[in-house]
């Protein structure tokens, strides 16, 4: 009876390879120890096929009848806009982030905000009781939010054929378990079934899912990688643990932008959503203070105002120290080593401290001028003006360089009320009649000689 065999192959826990025997490193991602061996026989080999009265054929592009997809507009703003403007019917939606950032906040505020849309939020990590002491924390009069504490998708299904609910929540996808696998929960194996037999079912009936998955220690949405390429759209809710700040950011997205960006923040009461980050991201200041420089800055497709604050001192200890909070230590030391070698500052015996205020993290190299001039603002201790803000990024011979999307920075800044905006000499802009004075510049000596 060969079909009777049980099967197993060593499936690698970091990227999903298979392999036949027992590999020490994974050859795919390099990881070591991550193979584990898992049973792979299916129990159950004739699964309905799916019934789809829809007979493909090739048809022209141009005569594709194209009617914008309905989408579901949610209550949650942030959340529609990181969709690419709401929720498509049918597709496969995968929310990961740390443990207690607030993913399940999150899902669930969601669910008993809906006013439309039958709504079924699927638990296998808490209680009723638990999830209730939770929506009662977030008081919203609920009238379409349904729980199911269950793990096994078989009664999963079950539940849901009854129901018939329009989005289903799944929180979380490593606690589900399908029959047709034999191995445990949060396996490899039993992820990738798991999602396969959700995503025939969201493609079946045109339900929206949404998952919610762990990500291990490098960040990386635990499980295999494949996961990510199987759901249309992956976002992931990110935030330092102690700031209230949450940023909802979309990795990849089939039906929209994969640049979009939400802001929320953890209250007592739940999530808040924040429609105007910069206001949040900059500190009030009564009076002017050393060290502290504003960037516009561009996350997403939205523009920001940030804060940057650093701290020079000379160093106590023979070797200085550089460390950075929300920014690249690398990028920093780089421009420190700008200013050391192009502009003459005596920097190297000393600690330098940055951090961008409101933990959130910035890779956008256009705030380069603002981390130079925060930096030698400490290092003068001479305080900024309140009124001006910097857009310019800055070469290895110390020239600004221009930067992209400079109008929409312009307007961000001009909005919260700045006076003044240095950029770079080269950079273009259409935007006329302004309120606030654009001044430009080449050279990082001329800012510093109109600063200071
Ligand atoms: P949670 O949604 O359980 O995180 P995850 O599902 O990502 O693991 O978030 C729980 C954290 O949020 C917890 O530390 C408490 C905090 N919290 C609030 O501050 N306010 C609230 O209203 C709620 C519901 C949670
Ligand atoms: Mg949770």
């Amino acid at each position: 009876m060969a079909n009777k065999k049980i099967q197993s192959a060593f499936f690698c826990q970091n990227c999903g390879t298979q392999s036949s025997k027992w590999l020490g490193k994974c050859p795919q991602c390099n990881e070591w120890n991550s193979f584990v061996e898992e049973l792979i026989e299916k129990k159950n080999t004739k699964k309905n096929p799916i019934i789809s009265n829809k007979i493909s054929a090739p048809q022209l592009v141009n005569e594709i009848d194209y009617t914008n997809e309905t989408r579901i507009i949610s209550n949650d703003t942030e959340l529609n806009r990181v969709l690419g403007g709401g929720i498509v019917p049918g597709s496969l939606i995968l929310l990961g982030g740390d443990p207690g950032i607030g993913k399940s906040t999150l899902m669930l505020q969601f669910a008993l905000s809906s006013k439309q849309k039958k709504i079924l939020y699927v638990s296998g990590e808490e209680s009723e009781r638990q999830i209730k002491m939770r929506a009662e924390r977030i008081n919203k009069d609920s009238i379409n939010c349904y729980v199911l504490t269950e793990t096994s998708t078989h009664n999963i299904f079950q539940q849901i054929g009854k129901l018939n609910p329009e989005i289903i929540i799944i929180d979380s996808i490593q606690t589900l378990q399908t029959n047709n696998i034999d191995s445990s929960a949060g396996s490899v194996s039993q992820i990738r079934e798991c999602t396969a037999e959700l995503i025939e079912y969201a493609k079946k009936t045109d339900t929206a899912i949404f998952l919610i998955g762990h990500i291990n220690k490098d960040g990386a949405i635990a499980g295999p990688k494949i996961l990510e390429h199987m759901v249309d759209t992956v976002l992931q809710f990110e935030g330092d643990r102690n700031h209230t700040y949450r940023i909802l950011r979309t990795v990849k997205n089939r039906f929209g932008s994969a640049a979009e960006l939400g802001v929320y923040e953890m209250t007592q009461i739940g999530l808040r959503e924040v429609t105007n980050p910069s206001e949040i991201l900059i500190s009030e200041r009564d009076e002017e203070t050393s060290g502290v420089a504003i960037a516009a800055t561009i996350e997403g497709a939205r523009p920001l105002l940030v804060e940057i604050q650093s701290l020079v001192s000379s160093a106590v200890y023979g070797t200085p120290q550089r460390s950075t909070t929300g920014y690249s230590g690398k990028r920093m030391n780089m421009l420190l080593a700008v200013l050391e070698k192009r502009c003459g500052f005596k920097l190297a015996a000393k600690d330098v401290f940055l951090n961008i205020t409101g933990g959130i993290k910035i890779d956008d190299t256009a705030i380069d001028l603002a981390v130079i001039c925060s930096i030698l603002s400490s290092d003068q201790n001479i305080a900024l003006s309140t009124q001006t803000c910097f857009a310019g990024e800055i070469g290895l011979s110390g020239e600004i360089r221009p930067v992209n999307r400079i109008d929409q920075r312009i307007a961000e800044a001009e909005k919260l009320g700045y006076k003044e905006m240095i950029i770079s000499k080269n950079n273009k802009f259409n935007t006329k009649d302004l309120s606030i004075k654009i001044k430009k510049y080449s050279k990082i000596e001329e800012v510093f000689r109109l600063l200071f």
